[in-house]
């Protein structure tokens, strides 16, 4: 077995620095024989995804090349699924991330929230997955995962951001995030924990997809154009802003992962 710990702060010494060590020293004293690795992006150079698409095609040579007993050797459904010959054209630090993410059997992600969502490093990283997508491994049986939410607090703008976009990342590169721990507001700038983190279970991912053609037949069937009504109502009425910001709403809080944060 072994975890990962994803630290996504460019702060060496930061609040979520410390709390990525605690859970660091936690792994090592509750499963002794387990491994255990912090990647870090305060630590790492990856750079930007530049959308070139070169990662679509696979490549004749696999991205590492591993030995016997390596102890970061990729899990069975990584190696299976293709995701090693899926290569990024950009030399830097992100193949050796890649090697700790293919080896884990869990990915326990610490990242600080910034303006809702995640720090620019970390989503450079995170876009740096893409490779991953032209395998099948989103398909397949995914590895758990659980994110730890680090903020100072004060801004009434919460997360949902950071949990939509770290989920969807790491849904490509074969994880389902199954929890999120709320710790903003609860460790001091000095890395002390002050208080117990919020927990959150996440239900397993609905197929979005599945959200179009329903749609899309709802719509036929109220309409008398191809996309239905337009701006008029029912009853003919012009659709105005504050009905159709009602309406999308209503549907946004019924996706997967909306309105469940703070
Ligand atoms: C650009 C920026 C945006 C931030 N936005 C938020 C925010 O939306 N909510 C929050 O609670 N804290 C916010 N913070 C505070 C950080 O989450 C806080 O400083 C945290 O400790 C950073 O993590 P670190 O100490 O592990 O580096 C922001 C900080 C920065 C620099």
């Amino acid at each position: 077995m072994h975890r990962v710990i994803l630290h996504g702060s460019c702060r060496a010494d930061g609040r979520s620095a410390a709390l990525a060590d605690e859970l660091f020293n936690a792994c090592i004293e509750e499963c002794p024989d387990d491994g255990v690795s912090i990647v870090s992006v305060s630590s790492t150079e990856v750079g930007p995804c530049i959308g070139c698409d070169k990662c679509r095609a696979a490549a004749d040579e696999p991205i590492h090349l591993f030995e016997e007993g390596d102890p970061l050797l990729p899990q069975e459904t990584v190696a299976e699924s293709g995701a090693l010959f899926h290569h990024c054209v950009i030399d830097d630090d992100m193949n050796e991330v890649r090697k700790h993410l293919d080896a884990a059997d869990e990915l326990i992600v610490v990242c600080p929230v910034y303006f809702a969502s995640v720090p620019a490093q970390m989503k450079a990283l995170l876009d740096r997955l893409q490779p991953y997508y032209f395998t099948d491994l989103r398909t397949r049986p995914k590895r758990p995962a659980v994110i730890h939410v680090v903020g100072a607090g004060g801004d009434p703008h919460g997360f949902e951001p950071l949990i939509g976009t770290v989920r969807s990342a790491l849904s490509v590169a074969g994880f389902a995030v199954e929890l999120v721990l709320d710790w903003v507001g609860k460790i001091r700038a000095d890395g002390e924990i002050t208080a117990e983190a919020e927990e959150y279970p996440l239900p397993p991912h609905r197929r979005l997809r599945s959200h179009g053609p329903r749609l899309r037949r709802r719509l036929r069937g109220r309409g008398s154009g191809r996309y239905g009504r337009g701006r008029r109502g029912r009853r003919g009425e012009r659709r105005g802003r504050k009905d159709r910001d009602r309406r999308r709403g209503r549907r946004l809080g019924r996706l997967p992962g909306c309105g469940r944060f703070p």
